[in-house]
């Protein structure tokens, strides 16, 4: 577990990947009502919980939310479910309709293009995201209290990046995003489109190294 930023706390994993390492984050930002950020696959999660309940020191894990159906995403939501019974999970439209079929029965709440999600010490903007299985939409979010936008698989880096930051731009980061991410130009043209309207100061990024959007 590292303080990435601020109240922001992350969950990192290494895996191997051909010559290189490949990072999997998960992020907790601190608030009144505890959220997390993806699950981890589910030996992750069960690695981490120890960590997130000594963090959250007897309070209740409020939301998770996570991008897209894939298993360092989702797959541990069933040992999070099994600590935190009233844990509500917050998706996309097509992991809402996926996890009851794998038996899933926490609670579930969708989410797509320009909802929120108020709550204690955070506010939510989502976006679509074409991450799903046959490029259906999945969901990346904004935090825009703290200025924080979590890119799932978007603005990702190979390498170690646990605890690991760089500096780029919000700009440089968007423009970056091209058809092998997205294979389809005009989703690509309108999530790039919808992306340009934000302004965040830090990416906490599904995989690798973390991005600081105003450096000096
Ligand atoms: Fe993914
Ligand atoms: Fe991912």
């Amino acid at each position: 577990m590292a303080q990435i930023t601020k109240d922001l706390y992350q969950f990192s994993i290494k895996i191997p990947f051909g010559d290189s390492n490949f990072t999997l984050h998960q992020y907790l930002p601190l608030s009144e009502e505890p959220v997390l950020i993806a699950t981890g696959t589910m030996e992750h999660a069960e690695n981490i919980l120890p960590d997130i309940k000594k963090l959250l020191n007897g309070k209740e894990l409020k939301y998770i939310i996570f991008p897209h159906f894939e298993s360092d995403e989702c797959g541990g939501l069933p040992v999070f479910l099994k600590e935190y019974p009233d844990v509500v999970t917050i998706c996309s439209n097509l992991s809402t309709r996926e996890l009851p079929g794998f038996g899933y029965k926490g609670k579930i709440e969708t989410k797509g293009q320009n909802d929120t999600l108020l709550g204690d010490g955070f506010s939510f903007k989502f976006i679509n995201y074409p991450s799903e299985v046959h490029l259906q939409d999945g969901i990346v979010f904004y935090e825009e209290n703290r200025k924080i936008f979590f890119s799932s698989d978007l603005m990702l880096r190979f390498g170690y990046g646990r605890n690991q930051v760089i500096d780029s731009s919000w700009k440089q980061e968007v423009d970056n995003i091209n058809t092998q991410v997205i294979p389809n130009e005009n989703r690509l043209n309108i999530l790039k489109k919808n992306l340009s309207s934000l302004d965040p100061d830090f990416i906490a990024v599904g995989h690798g190294y973390c991005i600081n959007c105003n450096p000096n």
